[in-house]
């Protein structure tokens, strides 16, 4: 071959000399050239350690309901909880987090069944904890499965009172962790509510139950799903706005985290995940904290959808998804996916 040829018009040699130059040899594609050397430099992986599986809980028995607006998710009552815990654990999932629908008589304007030794919550609990001893289970002590109008708080004139649903919640988690609760995750955004859990927990010997803060919790449109499958959907008059935090901040985010890390937090979450990507980025970057995203039902939803359609490819996109969170800091991620990645882990 003859090395002097030079390409028309630019004096350089011909061939990908031209394009030396411009790199000056730096050439990114050296390490993507086979599987093994991106393997090699592969920076994060998303791993069955990295789970949380949400869990919809009905009361009753061996039933299982599905939720339109989230194909492959259904409502689960106890004992099916206890087989699909056996399942997870067998997978290798480290934990669940559980959410009741809550039967619409046992609804009232302050959420007073929260505080019921028995409630669904409660009792999937220590079902599980007897059954599958050896998972964590993570539980929510917001006030709106229990509410007859959705909201997390308890209600008063139009407004959600903050101190008293911060005490009833504080309540709550005590109760949660009597049966058996490893962490409490508060996902009301009440002010001054992580302070007041870890008091309570502490004064009731809880001192081994967590607490992992939905610390940076948006009023987001992603939650419309989980309003389905837990039956608060048509309840909710309003929205969340004086309690979630505004989308369109970030700043603001950070301060939020900052007050329940000084609390007493030991793990921080950000919610929704995908579309909060920077958030995620930016608290484990302030706090170096245990952090954690949950995919909400609208992202998991969008992907089935879009995958049903055949516009994606709903496997891909999945574990794309999930190793973003990854790459974006996060320890770990509470996902509807959890037992078909993990699945899809395993057999790798
Ligand atoms: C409320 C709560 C929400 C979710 C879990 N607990 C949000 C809401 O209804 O306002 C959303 C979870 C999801 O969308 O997957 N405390």
């Amino acid at each position: 071959m003859n090395r002097h040829v030079t390409s028309p018009g630019t004096g350089h040699p011909a061939g990908t000399n031209m394009v030396d130059e411009i790199t000056g040899h730096r050439r990114m594609r050296r390490n993507r050239k086979a599987d093994w050397t991106r393997r090699l430099v592969q920076e994060n992986r998303l791993t069955v350690d990295d789970l949380i599986w949400p869990i919809f809980l009905i009361s009753g028995e061996n039933r299982r309901e599905s939720i339109d607006a989230m194909p492959g998710v259904e409502r689960l009552t106890v004992d099916m909880a206890v087989e699909e815990a056996k399942r997870a654990a067998d997978l290798g999932i480290p934990a669940l987090a559980t959410f009741p629908n809550i039967s619409m008589d046992r609804r009232d304007e302050t959420g007073s069944h929260s505080l019921a030794s028995d409630n669904l919550i409660n009792e999937a609990t220590r079902a599980i904890k007897k059954a599958v001893p050896h998972i964590g289970i993570i539980t929510d002590v917001a006030l709106d499965p229990f509410t007859s109008h959705g909201h997390d708080g308890i209600l008063k004139d139009g407004q959600i009172l903050n101190d008293d649903t911060v005490s009833q919640i504080a309540q709550a988690a005590v109760i949660q962790a009597d049966a058996g609760s490893d962490i409490i995750a508060p996902s009301d955004m009440m002010d001054g509510r992580i302070g007041a859990i870890r008091r309570a927990l502490d004064e009731a010997g809880h001192q081994n139950v967590g607490i992992m803060s939905y610390a940076t919790k948006f009023a987001s449109a992603y939650y419309g799903p989980y309003r389905e499958a837990i039956g608060t959907g048509g309840l909710l008059k309003g929205d969340k706005r004086t309690y979630y935090i505004d989308p369109a901040n970030s700043d603001e985010a950070v301060r939020e985290a900052a007050l329940d890390v000084e609390e007493g937090a030991d793990m921080l979450m950000v919610k929704p995940g995908q579309p909060y990507l920077d958030i995620i980025a930016r608290l484990k970057d302030t706090f170096a904290m245990p952090t954690f995203a949950y995919q909400v039902s609208g992202e998991y939803s969008m992907i089935r959808a879009a995958a049903a359609n055949g516009w994606i490819d709903g496997e891909k996109v999945m574990l794309e998804s999930l190793l973003a969170f990854k790459r974006a800091g996060c320890d770990g991620i509470l996902t509807y996916f959890a037992p078909e990645v993990a699945t899809l882990l395993a057999r790798r």
